[in-house]
């Protein structure tokens, strides 16, 4: 049953930090790995997407670094053909390409060699010459995460790491994409590696999830209005679900998939960013430190899984045909579903537990965050147990697709007996606004040329993330008794994980 809510024509409201600053500063990207698929299926159709709509500094350069092109045209070539296929806009507007071609430069060379960081040193100067791009560069790492420490080497060598010079000095800024390590070990080596050449203010680690801007909007709906926050809280909420299911397999994927799994993923970063903004305090400001300040005392908060709770607290799983995919071993023990049960020990979500769920090879595609609301007290229409096991209020935030939000009420069928029916009230963000929300990485790219790291993961914080990840990794690797559950591709995942939130008389969101 539906009931749809619509825009209503209000004057927009700009946020501080948006009219703080509006405008990027003229720069230089350099793509470490353009010539790789991350490059073609997202960067470039994102920075095309930015010119498009007049979102780019006049003075912007677009330096590739890579190898497979054998030259400047070639790069441009299949950026073109790559662009023309990926971008969310089509078909492929030529003027617009044609312009953003025309700042398109190459660098061929691999990340080890000196030659690389000299032709690339000449080639900024240039640019800074003709094109006026101040010495401000972004360099991004778009390259194993095992490439990083030879290319900040090189770049430092070459000088051109330089500090930030206050808000109008020129800038250099580092966008890292993820895993930002595979364990806590690791991630804190990489932290201590990177802070040897780079200030953490000049450090933006991408999580693409925080560029979505449904996962933005969590914080403007819970601290834009004034009726969710009284509710949002161990008082009136039950338990919280967070889901990120993909039909999806490994395409092409499979050997960077076997040696990462569905925890180190999707969880220990997607998942509990998003779980991170549905329960933090409000924060004392917008500004990038206050909010990642309040992420990482959730972080912080949320109680770690030991080894010897892995087995009840969460499931693992692995679809069926999984190990018959190009690049899979034989024998891989890769999880391609986990789901956990997460407890946060602070005053407002003391004994709410958050249930996260991610998996390949789903029925459908799904990502929201839904909160469920406690039960009514007392049964005034029907049998209690009916009504302690229907839920009435279920407050859903669809990540994606269909993004929106909706919430599910009780309410009398018409007639002149008294049924009541759970029905829904359904916010879409494309019926409410004819404009097509930007892909993440362009909002990510506007706020590394603006200096604005609000929607970057900081160091605390993945290092706390995977403070929590990691005992269940270590578990599953040192204890053979754990399960790995198999499910049918096109399904919900293991039996198991429902019976992990049965234990607590829950049961999950269908997927359909
Ligand atoms: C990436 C994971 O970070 O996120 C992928 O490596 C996953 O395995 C993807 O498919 C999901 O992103 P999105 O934006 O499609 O939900």
């Amino acid at each position: 049953m539906g009931i749809s809510t619509t825009r209503i024509e209000t004057e927009t409201v700009p946020g501080e930090a948006i009219s703080k600053e509006r405008s990027v500063r003229p720069c230089v990207l350099v793509l470490f790995g353009g010539t790789g698929d991350l490059s073609k299926r997202k960067l470039v159709p994102a920075l095309y997407n930015l010119l498009k709509e007049g979102l780019l500094p006049a003075a912007f350069e677009i330096v590739g670094i890579g190898r497979s092109a054998p030259d400047e045209e070639a790069f441009r070539a299949l950026h073109r053909e790559a662009t023309a296929k990926f971008s969310r806009t089509k078909p492929l507007d030529d003027g617009t390409w044609a312009n953003l071609a025309g700042r398109v430069h190459y660098v061929r060379g691999d990340n080890e060699s000196p030659e690389t960081y000299q032709a690339l040193t000449a080639k900024l100067s240039e640019l800074d010459a003709t094109k006026g791009t101040e010495q401000n560069r972004i360099f991004f790492f778009s390259t194993p995460p095992s490439a990083f420490p030879v290319i900040l080497a090189g770049l430092k060598k070459a000088g051109l790491l330089h500090s930030s010079h206050g808000p109008k000095g020129p800038f250099a800024r580092v966008m890292i994409e993820k895993p930002f390590g595979h364990d806590l070990e690791s991630a804190r080596e990489l932290n201590k590696m990177a802070a040897a050449f780079v200030d953490e203010d000049q450090i933006y680690r991408i999580d693409h999830y925080l560029g979505k801007e449904t996962v933005q909007n969590i914080l403007v709906m819970r601290f834009g209005n004034s009726m969710f926050e009284p509710l949002w809280n161990r008082n009136y909420v039950d338990h919280v679900q967070i889901t990120a299911a993909e039909e999806l397999g490994m395409e092409g994927r499979g050997k960077f998939y076997d040696e990462t799994g569905a925890l180190r993923d999707v969880l220990q970063n997607h998942l509990l960013e998003v779980l991170a903004l549905a329960a933090m305090e409000p924060p004392v400001s917008f500004k990038a430190d206050e909010i990642r300040g309040e992420k990482s005392q959730i972080f912080r908060s949320i109680r770690p899984i030991l080894a010897h709770e892995v087995e009840s607290e969460v499931v693992r799983g692995q679809y069926k045909g999984f190990r018959d995919e190009p690049n899979i071993a034989k024998d891989s023990k890769t999880a391609t579903y986990v789901a956990a049960r997460f407890m946060i020990d602070n005053w407002r979500w003391h004994g709410v537990p958050f249930y996260l769920r991610a998996g390949k090879r789903l029925e459908k595609r799904c990502t929201e965050v839904a909160i469920h609301y406690r039960a009514v007290p007392l049964c005034l229409f029907g049998r209690d147990e009916v009504c302690q096991r229907l839920e009435q209020n279920v407050l859903v935030l669809r990540i994606q697709p269909d993004e929106g939000i909706e919430f599910s009420f009780m309410c009398k069928q018409p007639g002149d007996d008294l049924f009541v029916s759970n029905v829904k009230m359904d916010f879409s963000y494309s019926r409410a606004f004819d404009r097509q929300p930007p892909e993440a990485y362009e909002r990510l790219f506007l706020d590394t040329m603006r200096g604005d790291q609000t929607l970057f993961a900081r160091r605390d914080s993945v290092e706390e993330a995977w403070a929590l990840c990691t005992p269940i990794l270590e578990a599953w690797q040192n204890d053979p008794g754990i399960p790995l559950y198999e499910y049918d591709p096109g399904s919900s995942g293991p039996t198991a994980a429902d019976d992990l939130l049965k234990t607590t008389r829950h049961r999950w969101r269908p997927l359909a």
